[in-house]
């Protein structure tokens, strides 16, 4: 049996949208991505939301959830790190609701993302603690034990040698300065080792774009705990956006 649910990705660089089936974490019909309008203001996100589920042509009932890049309490986002400064303590899950004319389900997107991977991806069927990092414009962060999500943990955030840990070794971060893969792992092992000493998790999973390129950078980290590149690689915010919106069964 099929549950069709409409998952949306709000990224720093691009909006994904897809009618997900969630029982087999398979897209159904075309996926649509959007480039984010520039400034990331509220007003505009929304148009190219609802422009997105427009588009996906899905009955009116069928469960939506947006995944955005911030941690998000009682539907308030409360910091805004690569999208307009106007995101911070804002009313986003009402503005999204009332913009589309439809309840939805409202996430951060690495915790969307890592919830993707562990119910349909690299970390299936892994108990204990899974740290989900998502390397991309930022860095997400998911963490998950023994399936439950527990979210809004935002590790890209953690401060390292004096600065916010995502500025220098996301993957945008690689980009902007030029540097090598080999460079860019000394700061990831930096990062790891952190996050290592402070949650001893039982599995690191990297995601993000880049995690297509994990043979340039993964091989090359120390750490005590298991760590792979995630499968559902540029998918898992919007499945996992689609699963948590269908709930359970
Ligand atoms: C945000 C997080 C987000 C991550 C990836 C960070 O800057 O604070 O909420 O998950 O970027 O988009």
């Amino acid at each position: 049996m099929s549950r069709l649910s409409i998952g949306i990705d709000i990224g720093g660089t691009g909006i994904k949208g897809g009618l997900v089936d969630v029982e087999s974490g398979e897209f159904v019909g075309e996926r649509i991505r959007v480039l984010t309008p520039e400034g990331g203001e509220p007003e505009d996100i929304a148009t190219v939301t609802r422009d997105i589920i427009e588009q996906l042509d899905a009955p009116l009932t069928t469960p939506v959830g947006v995944a955005f890049p911030s941690a998000i309490r009682h539907g308030v986002t409360m910091l805004a790190a690569n999208i307009s400064q106007r995101w911070i303590g804002f009313e986003a899950e009402q503005f999204f609701e009332n913009a589309l004319e439809r309840e939805i389900h409202f996430i951060n997107d690495a915790d969307a993302a890592g919830f993707a991977e562990v119910k349909f991806g690299a970390a299936r069927d892994r108990d204990g603690l899974v740290i989900m990092t998502t390397l991309g414009t930022g860095i997400g962060s998911a963490l998950i034990y023994n399936g439950v999500l527990i979210p809004n943990s935002e590790l890209g955030h953690l401060e390292i040698d004096g600065v916010d840990a995502e500025t220098r070794a996301s993957a945008v971060a690689r980009e902007r300065e030029g540097i090598s893969y080999a460079e860019w792992a000394v700061r990831l092992q930096r990062y790891y080792s952190h996050v290592e000493m402070l949650f001893s998790p039982d599995l690191f999973l990297v995601g993000g774009g880049v995690s297509k390129s994990h043979e340039q950078f993964l091989p090359l980290l120390d750490l005590r705990t298991p760590i792979i590149p995630a499968t559902l690689f540029n998918r898992a915010g919007t499945l996992g956006a689609a699963a948590l919106a269908a709930g359970p069964n």
